[in-house]
């Protein structure tokens, strides 16, 4: 049996830790709908405690000055490789499949059928799945128009997902909350499909999953900046939703987070 089937893995997973896991998974799970909009809210900070909590850095000794500069000469600093900063406002337009492609290359086994990919896995389980959808109604180079495309990484093929992928349900499912960045062309999925995770390394195949989509995401953002396309990383979406607009068990796929591409408002 070559291709193993998906829920193949589910005979070798402890059902306990299992049942743990999705547990403490479903804890982080945000309901984001119209009809809870007033009813649910994540925290009580205003403005200036968030402006206070956030973007630092943990200095360990405060109070003592133990610190040493980069002694870097200036070229090195020039040349380092960086991304960009995520895109604040899409414009809205559409990608052609070509871009998409180019977009996704750096992830792939490279040709003469290596199992390797272009990013790292613990113990080779390659748990994160990677899932392409178009936002644009006006996507007329992607092949199946319309239908989410799942990467298999290995064959350097996509999966035509065989549910009724309605761009405004996909668009609804993850943007509920998004009012306010424009029309971003494309969304990646990155989703944990969760017996391959933890079959092998129970609770820590959790971690390493994280990880391995983390690892996915970055070469994503370097491989975007080098095409000139912009990104944003998006968590605001009910798991849930995004589930069934994949066509997929919300108890064995979890998508642990969305990843905007498009093309960058220029006056943002
Ligand atoms: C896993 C992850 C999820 C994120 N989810 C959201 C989100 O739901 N909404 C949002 O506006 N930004 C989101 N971001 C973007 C961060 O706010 C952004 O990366 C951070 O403010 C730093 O800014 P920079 O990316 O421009 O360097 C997310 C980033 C990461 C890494």
């Amino acid at each position: 049996m070559k291709n193993i089937p998906h829920d193949y893995y589910l005979r070798f997973v402890d059902a306990w830790v299992y049942e743990e896991v999705l547990d403490f998974h479903s804890k982080g799970n945000f309901t984001l709908h119209r009809a809870f909009k007033d009813r649910v809210g994540l925290h009580f900070l205003n403005e200036k405690q968030l402006v206070q909590l956030t973007g630092n850095e943990l200095v360990l000794y405060p109070d003592m000055d133990l610190t040493v500069g980069f002694a870097l000469p200036k070229e090195d600093i020039e040349n380092h490789l960086s991304r960009n900063e995520s895109c604040e406002r899409f414009l809205s337009e559409s990608l052609d499949f070509a871009d998409v492609e180019r977009l996704i290359f750096p992830l792939l086994s490279k040709e003469g059928g290596s199992y390797k990919r272009g990013y790292p896995s613990a113990g080779a389980l390659y748990p994160a799945e990677i899932f392409i959808c178009s936002l644009s109604n006006e996507n007329t180079s992607w092949p199946e128009a319309g239908k989410i495309l799942h990467l298999l990484p290995r064959s350097r093929k996509f999966e035509i997902m065989q549910g009724e992928a309605d761009p405004e349900l996909l668009k609804s499912a993850i943007m509920e909350s998004a009012n306010d960045i424009g029309s971003p062309s494309m969304a990646i999925i990155y989703v944990a499909y969760m017996p391959k995770s933890l079959f092998k390394y129970r609770y820590r195949g959790y971690r390493m999953s994280l990880m391995e989509i983390g690892s996915i995401y970055m070469l994503v953002e370097l491989q975007a900046k080098s095409l000139g396309l912009a990104c944003r990383l998006w968590s605001a979406y009910t798991d849930s939703m995004l589930c069934k607009v994949l066509g997929v068990n919300p108890a064995l796929f979890f998508p642990m987070c969305v990843h905007f591409i498009g093309k960058r408002h220029e006056t943002y």
